[in-house]
């Protein structure tokens, strides 16, 4: 395997001058390296920018981050929260989530679901998701538009293969392009991952895109293959127009097939507005599961944890299990929300009341979630990215030849000035070839 160009720079310094650790490194030591030139590298060239919208948290109007005051009052603990919570969560919380799970994703009634297993955050609950299903050149088929830490931890963590196909057609999810990436796949057991609300596109499912999504799973499934879907519903409740699908793909597929895992990666992180507590669960479900066979899964994954990070922190479980008991907790999610919504509603007035911007870019379908991508037409998303924060002190993300907005960074009165920024920086550079 070819080592990425920022692990090899990483292996020269360790081997400069006559320095023999490079040895040392197992050979995925010598693959690691940190994504200083990614999402990370481009936010930390915007930090000073007047507008900054490459982060991917939520920020009040005010640039405070936007949390939910029933959390914080909820940080006044007692001794017990300093010590350890158990491998598989704290259990008071694992049925907190399950409840709320049931709660916010209505069709599944009576479907058997495992409990939730508390893993650090939901980047750890995917990785305890590779190393339960993917081994060392496996395919993890998903969507080109994808979260790029999922190369990190699927890639160079697992050594399994990202098989894309692709995002949209004709403005919406391209189920097809799913169904041939299955269909290709020679492997009998299929392992996908999908991500809805989407980072970076910010787009979600409709009704009718979900029920086809989960229609060609099942047929894989049917047709014999084994099929694993990692739903990462790190977005989950953020969506904000109708027809779009509100509930987790877990609700179609949670009792489709036999043959057919379906695997909730989800948490508070974006959810709860709780960035840094490190609090994400992994839940089970297939048609016709046994207890014993979600109580096993659970004991995997709970093993998984116990063997890499041993337990979540204990400190962060007990805030959020107090903050779900508040009364408050709905009527203030409900005002965050909203909170969000009104960005996206701007963003979309924005785009309608400037068609002059048509001939600058082209914005990507998105309804839901933190993030909208718009493509630049006719020159290079990254040449305008650099544009941006020399010249407009505006920072954006550039992923896949696209332009990512974090609106949930962006206090609402900017969003109009950040798409005029755009534009003049777009334009400028097609009037000047
Ligand atoms: C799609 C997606 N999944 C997972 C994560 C990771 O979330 P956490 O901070 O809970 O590890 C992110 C964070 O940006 C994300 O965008």
């Amino acid at each position: 395997m070819t080592l990425h160009p920022l692990a090899q720079a990483l292996n020269q310094d360790l081997s400069a001058e006559g320095c023999s650790i490079l040895d040392t490194l197992s050979s995925q030591g010598k693959a690691i390296f940190f994504p200083s030139k990614g999402i990370l590298g481009q936010g930390a060239e915007a930090k000073d920018a007047a507008i900054n919208a490459t982060i991917g948290t939520a920020l009040e109007d005010d640039g405070s981050a936007l949390t939910l005051p029933c959390i914080q009052k909820s940080m006044n603990l007692n001794k017990s929260s300093f010590l350890y919570a158990p491998s598989f969560g704290d259990p008071k919380l694992r049925e907190a989530w399950k409840a709320q799970i049931q709660k916010k994703c209505p069709s599944l009634g009576n479907t058997k679901i495992s409990n939730p297993v508390v893993t650090a955050a939901l980047t750890h609950a995917l990785s305890c998701a590779a190393y339960l299903f993917l081994d060392p050149g496996d395919e993890i088929i998903m969507p080109d538009l994808y979260w790029d830490n999922y190369e990190l931890v699927f890639e160079n963590g697992r050594g399994a293969k990202i098989k894309t196909f692709n995002t949209f057609v004709n403005g919406g999810f391209d189920v097809e392009a799913l169904r041939s990436a299955l269909q290709n796949s020679k492997s009998s057991k299929k392992v996908v991952l999908l991500n809805f609300p989407n980072n970076p596109t910010g787009y979600t499912a409709t009704d009718e895109e979900a029920s086809a999504i989960a229609k060609v799973l099942k047929e894989s499934a049917d047709a014999g293959n084994s099929v694993v879907a990692l739903l990462d519903d790190a977005y989950f409740g953020l969506v904000y127009e109708q027809g779009v699908y509100k509930e987790s793909l877990f609700s179609k597929l949670a009792d489709s097939s036999p043959n057919l895992l379906a695997v909730k990666l989800d948490g508070p992180t974006k959810e709860d507005y709780v960035w840094g507590f490190r609090v994400g669960f992994v839940t089970f479900a297939f048609k016709g599961a046994t207890d014993a066979q979600l109580k096993a899964l659970e004991n995997k994954i709970a093993g998984v944890v116990r063997g890499n990070i041993s337990n979540a922190p204990s400190i962060s479980q007990k805030i959020l299990l107090a903050a779900y008991t508040c009364n408050e907790y709905e009527v203030e999610k409900k005002e965050k929300y909203a909170t969000l919504k009104k960005r996206y509603d701007i963003i979309k007035e924005v785009l309608a009341s400037h068609p002059e911007y048509k001939k600058t870019f082209t914005p990507m379908p998105f309804n839901s979630g933190y993030f909208m991508c718009i493509r630049p037409i006719g020159i290079d998303a990254e040449t305008i990215r650099k544009d941006l924060i020399a010249n407009y002190s505006t920072g954006v993300i550039v992923l896949s030849g696209l332009i990512r907005l974090a609106f949930s960074a962006v206090p609402t009165d900017k969003i109009p000035l950040l798409f005029d920024n755009i534009y003049n920086a777009i334009s400028k550079r097609q009037n000047h070839g």
